[in-house]
């Protein structure tokens, strides 16, 4: 054999045994790697669980959602917001059904009136899925547990602090979210009773403002045309303060027309801190949702629950600004 091919003659072994250890090597990896197995997290939940509120949107009940959305975390909760897009009976009590009918493990939602909401929270509750109310009480149903402001005493307070701020000498109109739900009856009869021993206050008009915004500048702004003597509101729900407190401005009439409002959305503590709106009702919203889930797991789980938990409710006036626990009230949103 001649050196030249002796020498290729070699290098062809060498090139075959690099070649066959390669394959090997790789072979044995490609039989033994670990293909990504797709993992799929199924998320394992304790129980699920219905918040149906009146308004889904509605920023004061985006808080309760948030509130129940914390403790849904906490415990492992599926949680579903679900509700009419703009305040509507029919279809709050419509969406109860379905969610019973879908066999949930409970439902929070508020009783806004007697002669609807009883009948259907007792079939539900019959039915074996527990309902709790939240924010609005159905008291004479068959409901295991309410949760939320003493509507009455918060109504109460915000007419003592409207004889304070005005040194008992007011003409006072109400708007209110609604005539025929229980917590808006209840405010407003609060306030009335505070009210009720005060000879230099009047209570001149009540007016409807079907939890819309709109509806309460409207309403403020044909109380001032019908009752020009007016010079202090009362707005019993959310969004009632800031629809005056529009109307009020507009009109140029901040120094003379006295507003205290309900709760602490931002509008509302924007147009506290310009002096408009003279002081709020505070509720404590998130405290509702997350307090309103641990009561239902809780329940669920054989503890004894109390029937009736009175979040904290109290007046913030101009001078209190700013507010402590910003967060939870929304104010910073
Ligand atoms: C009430 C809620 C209501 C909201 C309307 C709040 O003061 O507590 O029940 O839905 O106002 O804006």
């Amino acid at each position: 054999m001649s050196r030249l091919s002796i020498t290729a003659y070699t290098f062809g072994i060498i090139f075959f045994l690099v070649s066959c250890s390669f394959a090997g090597f790789y072979g044995y990896k490609v039989v033994t790697h670990h293909l990504p197995k797709e993992e799929k997290k199924i998320e394992k939940y304790n129980y699920h669980f219905m918040l149906v509120p009146e308004e889904l949107d509605n920023e004061y009940w985006r808080l309760v959602e948030k509130g129940a959305r914390a403790a849904a975390k906490d415990y492992h909760i599926m949680l579903e917001y679900v509700g009419p897009k703009q305040a509507n009976i029919e279809d709050h009590l419509k969406t109860i059904e379905m969610s019973a009918a879908s066999k949930v493990d409970g439902i929070m939602t508020q009783g806004l009136s007697d002669e609807q909401f009883t009948p259907l929270i007792n079939r539900v509750v019959e039915k074996g899925i527990p309902v709790i109310t939240v924010d609005t009480d159905a008291a004479n149903s068959k409901r295991i547990a309410y949760i939320g402001t003493d509507n009455y005493y918060s109504g109460f307070l915000a007419g003592k602090a409207l004889i304070a701020d005005t040194k008992g000498q007011a003409n006072v109109a109400i708007i209110t979210g609604s005539f025929i739900k229980n917590h808006q009856i209840q405010r407003v009869k609060g306030f009335r009773d505070a009210v009720m021993a005060e000879k230099g206050i009047q209570i001149v008009d009540v007016e409807e403002s079907e939890i819309s915004r709109v509806k309460a500048a409207e309403k403020a702004y044909k109380i001032l045309q019908d009752h020009p003597e007016v010079n202090a509101f009362f707005g019993t729900s959310a969004l009632d303060g800031i629809g005056i407190a529009q109307v009020v401005e507009k009109y140029n009439k901040q120094d003379q027309v006295y507003i205290v409002g309900f709760d602490t959305l931002p509008e509302t503590i924007n147009y506290m801190r310009k002096g408009t709106i003279k002081a709020t009702v505070v509720q404590e919203p998130f405290e509702m949702g997350y307090k309103a889930v641990k009561m239902m797991i809780d329940l669920i789980e054989g503890q004894k629950v109390p029937p009736i938990v009175h979040t904290d409710t109290r007046i913030l006036r101009v001078g209190d600004l700013p507010v402590s626990n910003q967060d939870r009230l929304g104010v910073n949103r």
